[in-house]
């Protein structure tokens, strides 16, 4: 009985790993496209995704049941890499203790960076790039670095706005808080939001174009030892309860989840932007573009072909003669 308890509540508290929810990775894809230079986004458009903002939330996707009937089991190597667990409360992210083998989203953005930067042209980089893109986003969402023992915030219970359904903290910062934002200030249009995300970006963008991945995860678990876990009776909460959480909790936390979203998109821009140079350098005159280079390969195999049936000819050829004479 107690066991069959214990089992409920690992269960309930088993980490979901939507991140920022397709709301969020789809507006840090989005910002982040817009600030690729000319030949990324032209090397991105040709070879991986006509939009950034569509493969976004494929790392996520890959693992539910319900999107990927036949294959999400055959992912579950890839859930570790979304987050970082540090012990409750131990606010200093430590590599060595909190990212064993790499296995973490840290380990996973070094991973995939450096994949990508791996100039080969038969190289499919497509995979790396749709990891990548939705790394940098889960990075920001600062309950991807929260506490091991809540599974970063999915085991601690809460009600939004006095709404009658139950979620729980670290999908309130995934996507809670960003529809209601959204809804209330935006009418729900996402092009309206995306355009005010956007200027603020463009605004910032001179402060925040870095490519420390220490950083930005070492940014996330502060806010959660500083803030996150905080209501407005300054009680700290943990999985022991449901609490409420309303207006206070809301206008404290939207600018810090903006504040992350916009970073998140001006931070991912500027490291494709320098990962890619290797490829875009090669698809410049006068080697023109990347179409060529499939041509020349499938011209050679056609050509080796050739040589192929051409030898095999003359060979049987000679044969034939031979037994002619
Ligand atoms: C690195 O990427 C490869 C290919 O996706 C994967 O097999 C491996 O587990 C990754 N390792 C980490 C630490 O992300
Ligand atoms: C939630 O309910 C409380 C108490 O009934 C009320 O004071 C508060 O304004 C409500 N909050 C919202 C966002 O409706
Ligand atoms: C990266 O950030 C960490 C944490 O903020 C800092 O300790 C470290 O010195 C930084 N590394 C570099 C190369 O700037
Ligand atoms: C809230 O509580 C934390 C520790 O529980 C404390 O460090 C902080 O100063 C408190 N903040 C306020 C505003 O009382
Ligand atoms: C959890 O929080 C509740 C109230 O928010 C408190 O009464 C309880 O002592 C806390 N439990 C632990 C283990 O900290």
């Amino acid at each position: 009985m107690s066991s069959l308890l214990l089992f409920l509540i690992i269960c309930s508290i088993t980490p979901h790993i939507e991140g920022w929810g397709r709301v969020g990775h789809s507006l840090v894809a989005h910002l982040a496209e817009s600030l690729l230079d000319e030949r990324a986004l032209k090397w991105v458009k040709t070879r991986l995704t006509n939009q950034m903002s569509e493969i976004a939330f494929w790392a996520d996707t890959i693992h539910f049941d319900t999107d990927n009937l036949f294959g999400f089991n055959a992912w579950r190597w890839s859930k570790p890499l979304h987050y970082i667990n540090t012990p409750p409360w131990d606010c200093n992210y430590i590599y060595e203790r909190d990212c064993i083998n790499d296995r973490c989203i840290h380990g996973a953005l070094k991973n995939y960076s450096t994949r990508l930067k791996t100039f080969d042209n038969n190289v499919h980089h497509q995979q790396d790039f749709f990891f990548l893109v939705h790394f940098v986003g889960d990075i920001h969402q600062p309950l991807h670095a929260g506490f091991n023992n809540d599974a970063g915030g999915n085991g601690v219970s809460v009600r939004f706005m006095n709404s009658t359904a139950t979620t729980n903290l670290h999908s309130l910062w995934d996507t809670g808080m960003l529809t209601h934002r959204m809804r209330t200030e935006f009418a729900g249009n996402i092009n309206t939001y995306y355009a005010y995300l956007h200027s603020k970006m463009l605004n910032e963008a001179s402060k925040i174009n870095d490519d420390n991945f220490t950083q930005w995860a070492s940014e996330s678990l502060d806010i959660v030892c500083k803030q996150i876990y905080f209501n407005e009776m300054n009680v700290t909460m943990n999985s022991s309860i449901r609490y409420n959480l309303g207006e206070w909790y809301y206008q404290r936390s939207w600018p810090v989840v903006e504040k992350r979203l916009i970073q998140a998109g001006a931070r991912l821009g500027a490291l494709l932007n320098r990962i890619l140079i290797k490829h875009t350098e090669s698809t410049k005159p006068p080697a023109t573009t990347t179409q060529r280079g499939c041509y020349n390969a499938a011209f050679s195999i056609k050509f080796s072909m050739l040589n192929f049936l051409f030898i095999f000819l003359a060979l049987s050829y000679s044969i034939d003669t031979k037994t002619v004479v």
